[in-house]
């Protein structure tokens, strides 16, 4: 009898951080996994400690998004397992080449691309896409504000990209509802990484961190990479899913008028404009 082919798992923003025991977890369940981040050191050192291979791509760029993606679309025929885990929270704004605030490109945008340009590999793999974000938590979505403005502040910019997740990810896993593929957007609660280091510099950062340090349970990126996947497992109908089970739609995500013109807004922006 033949050994069945191990499945195959991407991890975008898996060099560190959640990600990171993301990927070393399905490596660990027999998984082969590829982990993408921007450094290369940080990167192959992981790869090297959980076995796994590193790409290097900077996805804030949607040019390198497009790359990564033919990349994968080369050296796989399915994919099993999509995590979006990459993100960057800015102390003041700072954009792409494409014009897009850095947060809102890591978070949002380059997430819809990368899971549009797979699609095919996904279905093929009745994949588990599984996005990373703060499912439930960001405020009010507004459309006036996809993509943030250039007056928009990194913080909030980076939070716009977190609330149009939670609407994005109700919409594809409605549109890919009896393909075989699931699709969950997390909230992971508080947890120790490095991703609030550059804001907790900051004068105000420096003031509010041990309050809230206080009022919050930190938990360690293993434990919380274990729980998110176990419930999206126990769980696969459930879109949005915390650290404690489910989380209900927020009104956003529940508004379909919204979910439609996201999607059409997103593949707009996520769509190269030639000049002239
Ligand atoms: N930690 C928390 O308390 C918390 C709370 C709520 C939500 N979340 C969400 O959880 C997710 C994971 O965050 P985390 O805490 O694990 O952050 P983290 O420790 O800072 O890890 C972020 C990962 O993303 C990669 N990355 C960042 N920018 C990238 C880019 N442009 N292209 C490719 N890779 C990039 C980083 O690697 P390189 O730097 O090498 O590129 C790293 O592997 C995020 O969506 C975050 O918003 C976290």
């Amino acid at each position: 009898m033949s050994t069945p082919s191990p499945r195959v798992a991407v991890v975008v923003g898996g060099t560190r951080g959640i990600g990171r025991e993301i990927a070393r977890h399905l490596v660990t369940e027999g998984h082969r996994v590829t982990i993408v981040g921007r450094t290369a050191d940080t990167g192959t050192a992981t790869a090297a400690e959980i076995g796994a291979t590193f790409l290097r791509a900077d996805v804030s760029e949607l040019a390198q998004v497009r790359r990564l993606a033919g990349e994968l679309t080369s050296r796989h025929d399915a994919i099993h397992h999509l995590v979006q885990a990459a993100d960057v929270i800015k102390a003041t704004r700072v954009d792409t080449t494409d014009g897009f605030e850095v947060g809102f490109a890591t978070n949002y945008l380059s997430r819809f691309l990368l899971v549009d340009l797979l699609l095919d590999r996904l279905r093929a793999g009745d994949a588990h896409i599984l996005h990373v974000a703060a499912a439930g938590a960001a405020g009010r979505l507004r459309l006036a504000d996809v993509p943030p403005g250039p007056r928009t502040g990194a913080f909030r910019a980076h939070g716009v990209g977190q609330g149009a997740n939670d609407v994005y990810g109700v919409e594809l896993a409605a549109r890919l509802a009896g393909t075989g593929v699931t699709v969950h957007v997390a909230n992971p609660g508080a947890v120790e990484t490095g991703i609030r280091d550059e804001v907790a510099r900051t004068p105000l950062g420096r003031l509010l961190n041990p309050l809230f340090a206080r009022l919050m349970t930190v938990r360690q990126p293993a434990e919380v990479a274990r729980t998110l996947l176990d419930t999206a497992r126990r769980h696969p109908d459930a879109v949005l899913i915390g650290m404690k089970g489910p989380v209900p739609l927020p009104r956003r995500a529940r508004d379909e008028a919204l979910r439609r013109t996201l999607w059409t807004r997103t593949a707009h922006l996520t769509t190269p404009h030639p000049q002239g």
